[in-house]
């Protein structure tokens, strides 16, 4: 072994020679597994900022460059390239489909996009005002209920045939979701489309007139989709993983994503970003906004602007940002939120506070004001987000059930409560 391959670590009278391993792209990693047996001591990373959960072929990320690639493939080529269904087989099988290959991918995700019918009982069961977020977490955890004789998840064909149902039926549900909140009847999905023209039929088509979009909808949706499609090891990712650690079945591991998709910090942040901008108003309220993210004792930040892994502006941000242009000049929309948008990042890429922290805009700042100027509801954007993702989820779910190395998730932690005492009494307290 080089001295690159070990890290040789001591403690107290103890010391251990840990592994070094080396990915093929970014960072080495110390394999502290065996660290606890030889040295009693085991590691604290809150956040896992600094830990790798697993080992993983799918999505790399360099974040000091702002580079993403989905299996090797720079996600600008892909937006430019290719469709989000092909980024979807690209993600689970690892290489780009032959023509073939993605008619017949594109073949099994049409022939699963149907709900039961008895989907609908669940969806009448909600609130009218229910927001689309938990409507999707619960039913989606719901079709394992459904699917309870294809569960066997030793049985790889019935694993696959659960990803494909999930890449097909959440954007089944998700409009839905929607139809039921402004009080449209259900749209059957019409199969005789691809993936996000579909979508955007069952989103936006109504029984009395036809329905007249411009193309650039499903454009910017597909592009939408394919940007938000994986990004490794996320909140929502890593909470997939640990729920399928368990041996839970894929519906309720996605379920459990949406979940942790849900939250402000994570894929609710495009909501939290429109909402940001609205409450500035005006491009003259940029200082203050700005002024009040710096001030620690505000809780104020600035939404969309940060991220975990990106210290540089993140690619899929330029990429959003250029669609929003195409966006509002083609369906001729005036956003003052997106003249709002751009003095904000403008602002905060002068301002020394971001420029040290290294804070630049994330996917989210721009992606709220193409989803407004297309009609969709705040209360949707991270849905949206979802029927992308799960693409990721299922990627992710369906190959730790083939790594020899998975374990069933168990953080430890450092306990910090009382040191042990005796029970007293109630009239003793
Ligand atoms: N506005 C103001 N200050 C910020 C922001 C922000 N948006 N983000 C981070 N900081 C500051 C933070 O206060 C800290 O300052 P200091 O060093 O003085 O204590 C420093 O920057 C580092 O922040 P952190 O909280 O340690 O960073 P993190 O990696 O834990 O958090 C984040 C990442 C995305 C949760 C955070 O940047 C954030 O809350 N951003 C706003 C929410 C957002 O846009 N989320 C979407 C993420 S991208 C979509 C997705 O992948 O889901």
């Amino acid at each position: 072994m080089s001295e690159f391959d070990q890290m040789n670590l001591s403690a107290g009278d103890k010391s251990v020679v840990l592994p070094v391993l080396h990915p093929t792209l970014g960072q080495s990693c110390v394999d502290i597994a065996k660290l606890p047996k030889e040295t009693g001591c085991f590691t604290y990373d809150p956040g896992f900022g600094a830990t790798a959960s697993c080992k993983s072929a799918i999505t790399y990320i360099d974040g000091n460059a702002g580079v993403l690639l989905y299996r090797g493939y720079p996600i600008e080529q892909l937006a430019e390239h290719s469709s989000f269904t092909e980024v979807a087989y690209l993600l689970m099988h690892g290489e780009l489909p032959n023509a073939q290959q993605l008619a017949e991918f594109e073949g099994e995700v049409t022939h699963h996009t149907m709900m039961h019918e008895a989907f609908r009982t669940f969806l009448y069961g909600f609130r009218h005002d229910a927001h689309p977020m938990a409507m999707l977490t619960g039913m989606l955890g719901s079709l394992a209920s459904f699917y309870h004789k294809d569960l066997n998840l030793e049985d790889q064909v019935q694993r696959r045939l659960a990803a494909i149902r999930l890449i097909a039926k959440v954007p089944t549900i998700a409009a839905a979701c929607y139809r039921y909140s402004v009080g449209w009847p259900i749209r059957y999905p019409r199969n005789n489309l691809p993936f996000t023209d579909r979508f955007v039929h069952m989103m936006w088509e109504v029984p009395s007139e036809p329905l007249n979009l411009n193309p650039i909808v499903a454009k910017a949706l597909d592009l939408l989709f394919i940007l938000h499609a994986d990004h490794e090891q996320n909140a929502s990712t890593s909470t997939v993983r640990l729920v399928g650690s368990t041996g839970a079945n894929p519906y309720v591991s996605v379920a459990a994503g949406v979940a942790a998709l849900w939250g402000p910090a994570h894929g609710g942040a495009n909501e939290a970003v429109l909402k940001m901008l609205a409450e500035i108003g005006r491009p003259d309220n940029v200082q203050s906004a700005i002024d009040r993210a710096k001030d620690k004792t505000s809780g104020f930040r600035l939404m969309g602007f940060g991220h975990r892994v990106y210290k540089n502006y993140d690619p899929r941000a330029a990429l959003v940002r250029k669609m929003t242009h195409d966006v509002l000049g083609a369906l001729k929309v005036s956003d003052p939120l997106l003249d709002v948008a751009l003095k904000l990042e403008e602002a905060a890429l002068k301002d020394d506070y971001f420029v040290e922290r290294k804070l630049y805009p994330n996917v989210d700042f721009y992606s709220g004001i193409i989803y407004k100027a297309l009609g969709i509801p705040v209360e949707m954007f991270t849905v949206m987000f979802a029927i992308a993702r799960t693409a990721g989820w299922v990627s992710h779910w369906l190959e730790q059930q083939n790594d020899p190395e998975a374990r069933i998730g168990r953080p430890r932690q450092i306990y910090t409560g009382s040191v042990r005492r005796d029970y007293v009494g109630i009239d003793g307290r």
